[in-house]
């Protein structure tokens, strides 16, 4: 596919608001009409970026599904959306594992954002279990069909999708073997062409989980791939820039 091509990195819990900006800084002259970059800060730092982000997006880790309440601790959609964040990461494995974010919970989740003008980027991603078992292809298409239930045709310009197998994610997690994720995003492309028809091919769908320097070349050429959404190895600027500049060669 020869459209925009996507490239950016959660940091998870890691960098304040200052190194969140100065890592911003460095990066800020790669951003061009061919790419968009995107960076998914804490909500701490978000306040910092947002000002200065220029033509980067900048995205917030998660939110809650409600409007607002007793919450305490929570970011409502209208909070994100009145920052001037670009997109919201839902659904990604460390909150599906660590937070109980459901499916179920997703799909509010997904609709309330995308009510208040949010991209939402929606992680989906089969367990080691699901991987061993073969039932990768239900796991994603089980996620993408319940969390995507209440979009619509409308919708989708701000619809994004990561694919992340669990098993490859963070430390301790290893680089998927091409034919998974060929078979996977297959699968991904599958569900969003039943619930969206032919208009669901336009989504953005990105890979993600061990990306780095010396295979983010091989991911990012698969079909249907349109963009690496990268952790650790693009923690520091210059991990950030050597990974987008392979990509960005490979992807031609
Ligand atoms: P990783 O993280 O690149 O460090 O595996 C990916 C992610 O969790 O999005």
């Amino acid at each position: 596919m020869d459209r925009l091509f996507y490239f950016g990195s959660n940091f998870k819990m890691h960098q304040t608001a200052a190194e969140s900006a100065a890592f911003l800084r460095a990066v800020a002259h790669a951003a061009n009409s061919n790419h968009q970059l995107f960076l998914i800060p804490p909500f701490t730092s978000l306040t910092a970026l947002t000002p200065i982000k220029g033509d980067i997006w900048i995205g917030a880790q998660t939110m809650h599904e409600a409007e607002e309440g007793a919450y305490t601790g929570e970011i409502s959609a209208r909070m994100l959306s009145a920052l001037g964040v670009d997109l919201v990461m839902l659904g990604h494995a460390e909150r599906r594992q660590h937070f109980g974010e459901t499916d179920a919970a997703l799909r509010r989740k997904v609709r309330r954002a995308l009510d208040h003008g949010l991209r939402v980027l929606l992680c989906v991603g089969e367990t080691a279990l699901e991987h061993e078992c073969g039932a990768s292809a239900e796991t994603v298409v089980r996620q993408l069909k319940i969390a995507l239930r209440d979009a619509t045709t409308a919708d989708l310009p701000r619809l994004l999708i990561a694919y992340e197998p669990v098993w490859s994610i963070g430390v301790g997690g290893t680089p998927a073997p091409m034919p998974d994720v060929i078979y996977a995003v297959g699968a991904v492309r599958g569900a969003l062409r039943a619930l969206f028809g032919a208009a669901g091919d336009l989504i953005p769908v990105f890979y993600g989980g061990s990306v780095d320097a010396d295979n983010v070349g091989g991911y990012v050429q698969i079909e249907g791939i349109n963009g690496a959404f990268v952790g650790r190895a693009a923690w520091t600027p210059e991990g950030f820039l050597n990974v987008f500049n392979r990509a960005s060669t490979a992807k031609g």
